[in-house]
């Protein structure tokens, strides 16, 4: 593969770097960080208390030794669950990467708050580093804004609510729901907002996205079948995001259509394939 535009594409570690650790877990985060990943992604639910924690599921199920909802769960009674185990059990040891022998400690994997996850970024950037976090709202429209509130409160105490062009945004917001992001905008009209899309819906067609959204975030699976929609999005004047993006053919595709950001299980992997290892 030539290196031509490579260096342009931002690496995201899905979920951390979930192909190695427990995903959303500190511990899949901080091997992302070591791994060299440009952001992190993350998915984030409201917990029965009003916590935003890190939770891809409706359930606890299967991401760790407990059961039930998020939204019928206190932070406490999440906090006292293990989600590291399961993929030990489910996948094997955690040898994927042979630099990382040692797996996770105990204490990275229980339930991540955004907070904590927000802390993990801000102490990465004190000491040099431009690390982005790339936050998904799950299921929104079931809070009546809610996620979104809580969301903008938690940004704001860090700083990080209201963006200007000296002062870029370390963090996005993306979401499937364009009612979720434009909830966002209306709160914070500088934080940049990534509309996913699992399909191209006939109104998006000709590359146009909601209202205010700068960034798509399309998944694999269309690129595959579309190639040419990133160049439509992109004279539309958007940048482009592509989800999940693991196999080498596919990173090699995303790269010759020159998308902006590869959102991936397998940070390291991508990294050394775009030739910056
Ligand atoms: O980064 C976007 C992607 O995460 C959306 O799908 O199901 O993994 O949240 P999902
Ligand atoms: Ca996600």
């Amino acid at each position: 593969m030539t290196h031509a535009r490579q260096h342009l594409i931002q690496v995201v570690a899905h979920r951390g770097a979930s192909e190695d650790a427990p995903e959303h877990t500190l511990a899949a985060y901080k091997k992302a960080v070591e791994d060299g990943a440009d952001a992190l992604e993350c998915d984030v639910r409201l917990t029965a208390d009003g916590h935003l924690v890190c939770v891809h599921d409706r359930r606890v199920n299967r991401t760790s030794n407990g059961r039930g909802a998020v939204s019928a769960l206190e932070l406490a009674e999440l906090a006292a669950l293990d989600f590291g185990s399961w993929k030990n059990r489910e996948q094997g040891p955690y040898a994927e990467d042979p630099d990382w022998e040692e797996g996770p400690a105990p204490e990275d994997t229980s339930v991540l708050t955004l907070e904590r996850l927000l802390e993990l970024v801000a102490e990465n950037n004190a000491s040099g580093r431009r690390l982005q976090l790339a936050i998904e709202t799950k299921h929104p429209t079931r809070w009546a804004g809610q996620v979104e509130e809580r969301l903008l409160h938690l940004l704001k105490r860090f700083g990080l609510d209201a963006p200007s062009p000296e002062e870029p945004s370390p963090v996005r917001v993306m979401s499937f729901s364009a009612r979720s992001l434009q909830r966002v905008r209306a709160a914070s009209p500088t934080l940049p907002t990534v509309y996913l899309m699992q399909f191209v819906s006939p109104r998006h067609r000709d590359g146009r996205l909601p209202q205010g959204v700068r960034i798509a975030g399309p998944s694999m699976r269309i690129i595959r079948s579309h190639p040419g929609y990133v160049d439509k999005l992109k004279r539309a004047g958007h940048q482009v995001h592509v989800w999940t993006v693991n196999e080498p053919q596919d990173v090699e595709l995303c790269a010759r259509l020159g998308v902006d950001a590869i959102i991936t299980n397998r940070p390291k992997q991508v990294l050394s394939q775009l030739g910056r290892d």
